[in-house]
């Protein structure tokens, strides 16, 4: 792939991407969905790669899946569907159109290939990983089943496609505890988030739930005291934590829940005052709809989330490059793992 100057040069060649007032005004329907977040003078260097990207889009028969952690010029300018992981995935096995750009990190590309591996899938960038998926190989799975000899291996789904073909069945943040109560084993072995290991241990308690040493760079900076801290200086704030975070510090929330779920969560319960306990993007991706949520205190930022950029999606769009490959024998091993969870997902919450 090129570098970003020669990639604003390529791109320079063939769009006006020039701030531009004029594209702001023509996509003040787009802004309206995020004006309390982005500023007018902003919305004028974001305009020109929206309207060339849509256009894009169309030209190439293409889909863009975009994670609840973009910037919302991704979330609301451009993205087809929005979502947390399990729904991306659920979508992906959907999509009619030929390309599929994800925004969000490799796993979730991936994880789009395995389901549709005729389809071309681009990452606009590469090197858009996660602590979790780099934080095991199909090695650390064999050792946990040497160590708990006939345990399920239940692996999360920010994980590569050898991780996955090397487990029993994934799992996200929204269906975790579902899938794991779902299993016939009294001992389950959790993959790769030991935070989410343990925040599931606690809701399903009947069961003996092992678990690997990996964690989240984004939700294990967060502390309970912070959280307390926080809570005594504004009594009426709701606090809101994915499980990603730290047992201790999911303990002080008000609520704990996927990306979406959080969504749900402020959508419905409207709170005054919402601190929501992982990545920043979400609160300014849902603050124009609640005019009536004051969200407050302190958000992470995820730096793999953050390498996606308008300008690496048009460059992906318009070079074709950054498709996602995965070798065909791992992504039946992996789509085996996906599919079962998607299937015993619909079965238990039918
Ligand atoms: P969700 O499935 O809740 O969207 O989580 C994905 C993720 O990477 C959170 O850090
Ligand atoms: Fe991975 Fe954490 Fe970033 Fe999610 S927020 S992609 S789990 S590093």
């Amino acid at each position: 792939m090129l570098d970003q100057t020669a990639i604003a040069a390529a791109l320079g060649e063939h769009y006006d991407l020039a701030p531009s007032p004029a594209a702001a005004e023509r996509q003040s329907a787009l802004y309206a969905r995020m004006n309390r977040v982005i500023s007018p003078a902003d919305w004028a260097i974001h305009a020109p790669y929206v309207e060339a990207i849509n256009r894009l889009k169309t030209e190439r028969n293409a889909v863009i899946l975009a994670h609840n952690y973009m910037t919302p010029q991704i979330y609301h300018g451009i993205a087809d569907v929005v979502g947390d992981s399990l729904q991306l995935a659920i979508e992906a096995t959907r999509v009619e159109a030929d390309v599929i750009v994800q925004c969000g990190v490799h796993f979730m590309a991936e994880t789009s290939k395995i389901l549709n591996p005729a389809k071309t899938v681009l990452i606009p960038d590469m090197e858009a990983g996660c602590s979790l998926a780099e934080s095991i190989t199909p090695e650390g799975i064999a050792e946990m089943r040497r160590r708990y000899p006939g345990a399920p291996v239940v692996t999360y789904v920010n994980t590569s496609a050898a991780v996955k073909a090397a487990s029993d069945i994934c799992c996200t943040s929204s269906n975790a505890a579902q899938i794991v109560a779902g299993l016939e084993a009294q001992t389950v072995i959790m993959t790769p988030d030991k935070y989410l290991a343990q925040n599931v241990a606690k809701q399903v308690p009947e069961k003996n739930i092992v678990w690997y040493d990996g964690s989240c760079i984004v939700h294990e900076q967060f502390t309970a005291q912070e959280l307390r801290d926080f809570r005594g200086w504004n009594p009426d704030t709701r606090i809101i934590a994915h499980p990603e975070c730290p047992p201790d510090v999911v303990a002080e929330a008000d609520f704990s829940g996927s990306t979406s779920g959080i969504i749900d969560y402020v959508t419905r319960e409207l709170p005054e005052k919402a601190l929501l306990v992982t990545e920043c993007s979400m609160a300014s991706n849902i603050s124009d709809a609640l005019p009536g949520v004051e969200f407050v205190g302190p958000c992470n930022m995820c730096p793999y989330m953050k390498k996606i950029t308008l300008e690496k999606v048009l460059w992906s769009l318009h070079s074709m490059e950054g498709a996602v490959e995965v070798d065909p024998e791992v992504a039946e091993g992996a789509r085996q793992a996906v599919q079962r969870m998607i299937d015993m997902s619909r079965r238990l919450s039918a």
